[in-house]
């Protein structure tokens, strides 16, 4: 079997992120681990939603270029391997743009605004009234996103699970309108049934959600509390060294469910190990914070000790990361293109058969 024969036998799955700048500890914890693990086992699409940037930072374009290369740099330093995986760019494929424009109508407008996820968005970033068109819209091209892909699972976190019933939505009504798919069919049984798409399932399944450094928010970049992928050995021995716990003295009991042990959890793999500085640390038994974090410290390091090799490749080198985004995008665009000539077909738009090549 080929590697195009194997790869279309795994059950295929699509999720992604919105360039926001390089990648720290949280979305290794929260999202990638968990994508480099599927990359075994399914026919994975990874996609850098950069229009989907253009929202909110539309005056600095530049940066997001920037980051959608700095992003696709921090994947490929985690492990994403661009044989197994697609990574792709959402604005190179022609076919979500059209979907989306189709895929609009197929939801009323008052439902789009509904969306809760939206409306945080909304708040937490102080648009009013004041957000474009473009903002709301993205949501529908999200669904887009997805179905061009047919995937059967979309893994995300919690916050992303209306953008999927958004999805599931548009995909039972195409099917519905266009594939003459019974209104009352099991989800499970679209395609079945002759329908166009899948209705894929959100996976949230038990994402880690990583605190930072200041012990009160979740890892964020903005929040100045992330430990980054790309910082050094000394970088992060400097940063866990801040780590807040209020803790006084060695013999002092402490609380395991602080921050610290939250990263020691996290990052230290000999479970023997951390069950005895549990122990010791609930005691007070003569352990100190500062020793605890030299261990935290060492762990982290050696989880990222192959990622600044990967990492050391692409470094000063975004030629070699644009080509295999290119490379991800010929291949993206084979299976959107694919869907939307059967969309067109079913949804009775006249259409001639295309073909979509770079140069
Ligand atoms: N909205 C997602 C986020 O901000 C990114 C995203 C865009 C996405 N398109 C997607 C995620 C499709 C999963 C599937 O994280």
């Amino acid at each position: 079997m080929s590697t195009a024969e194997a790869i279309a036998h795994k059950p295929r799955i699509l999720t992604g992120d919105t360039p926001t700048g390089s990648l720290h500890l949280g979305h290794w914890v929260g999202s990638v681990k968990r994508r480099v693990e599927l990359q075994r086992t399914h026919d994975c699409y990874f996609i850098i939603a950069n229009m989907h940037a253009y929202t909110t930072r539309l005056a600095k374009s530049d940066e997001i270029r920037r980051d959608s290369i700095a992003i696709v740099r921090d994947y490929l330093a985690m492990g994403i391997d661009p044989e197994k995986a697609t990574i792709f760019l959402q604005s190179e494929i022609p076919a979500i743009a059209e979907l989306t424009f189709l895929f609009a109508m197929l939801l009323p407008f008052n439902r789009v605004m509904r969306n809760p996820t939206l409306k945080t968005e909304i708040e937490l970033k102080g648009l009013g009234e004041t957000y474009s068109f473009g903002f709301p819209l993205y949501a529908v091209g999200q669904t887009a996103d997805i179905l061009a892909f047919r995937p059967v699972g979309v893994p995300v976190g919690e916050d992303q699970v209306p953008h999927l019933e958004l999805t599931r939505e548009v995909a039972r009504r195409f099917n519905q309108i266009f594939c003459s798919v019974d209104e009352h069919a099991e989800d499970d049984d679209h395609v079945k049934l002759g329908g166009a798409f899948p209705v894929p399932r959100a996976e949230v399944g038990e994402v880690g959600r990583l605190m930072g450094i200041d012990g009160v928010n979740k890892m964020s970049k903005s929040l100045n509390n992330a430990i980054f992928i790309a910082d050094d050995a000394k970088e992060v021995e400097k940063k866990v060294k801040k780590i807040f716990t209020g803790r006084q003295s060695p013999t002092e009991p402490g609380d395991i469910n602080n921050v610290l042990f939250q990263y020691v959890r996290t990052f230290i793999k000999d479970k023997t190990r951390v069950a005895e500085l549990e122990e010791r640390y609930a005691k007070g038994d003569n352990l100190g914070d500062g020793h605890v974090k030299l261990e935290v410290a060492a762990a982290i390091n050696e989880l990222l000790a192959p990622m600044r090799e990967r990492r050391a490749k692409y470094e000063g080198r975004d030629d070699l990361v644009l080509e295999i985004l290119k490379a991800g995008c010929e291949r993206a665009n084979k299976v959107a293109e694919a869907t939307l000539a059967s969309v067109k077909q079913h949804a009775n738009l006249v259409a001639w058969p295309r073909v979509l090549s770079y140069r």
